[in-house]
C-alpha cells in the first residue's frame, strides 16, 4: 500500500511515459473504481465529458463488469460505446484487478482503427498487476 500522493506520482508518470512513448495513444488515462462507479483519474489527451462512468456502460464498463481486457478496433460499430472525441477510431480498456475485485482501469483511444493488439494488452496488463500490488 502506497500513499495517495506517491499514488498520483505513479499514475501520471505512467500516463506520460506511454503517451510520450507510443504514437498512436492519443487518449492515455485511468478511471478508479470510487463507491461502485469508475471516477475519471490521471490522463493525457482532450479533456472527456464523461467524468464518471457506470458497470456495464461504454467500453469502460464493460470491461470492469467482466473484469478482463476489452479491446474495440472500431468504436463506430458498437452500440455500446460513450464517444469522447470525433477521432477516437479504437480503444483498449485493461482492468486493474486485486484478486476478483476491480480496483480501476487503464483505458487508452486512438485514432487509428485496430490500433491495438495483443502486445499492447501484454503491457498494459503488466502495468496494471504493478500497480495493482500498491493498492
Ligand atoms: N470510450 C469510453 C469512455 C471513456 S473515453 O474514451 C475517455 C467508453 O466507451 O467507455
Amino acid at each position: 500500500i502506497t500513499n495517495e500522493k506517491d499514488m498520483d506520482r505513479v499514475y501520471q508518470g505512467i500516463v506520460q511515459l506511454l503517451d510520450n512513448n507510443i504514437p498512436y495513444f492519443n487518449w492515455t488515462g485511468f478511471y478508479m473504481v470510487e463507491n461502485g462507479e469508475l471516477v475519471l483519474g490521471h490522463y493525457i489527451g482532450k479533456p472527456t465529458d464523461h467524468l464518471k462512468i457506470q458497470f456495464g456502460e461504454g467500453i469502460c464498463g464493460q470491461a470492469a463488469a467482466n473484469k478482463e481486457t476489452f479491446i474495440v478496433d472500431d468504436v463506430s460499430k458498437e452500440s455500446n460505446y460513450l464517444a469522447c472525441s470525433f477521432e477516437t477510431a479504437s480503444e483498449i480498456v485493461v482492468p486493474i484487478m486485486k484478486g476478483d475485485e476491480v480496483l480501476g482501469e487503464i483505458d487508452i483511444d486512438s485514432d487509428e482503427i485496430a490500433a491495438f493488439d495483443e502486445l499492447d494488452q501484454e503491457l498494459l496488463e503488466k502495468i496494471a498487476a504493478m500497480l495493482a500490488e500498491r493498492l
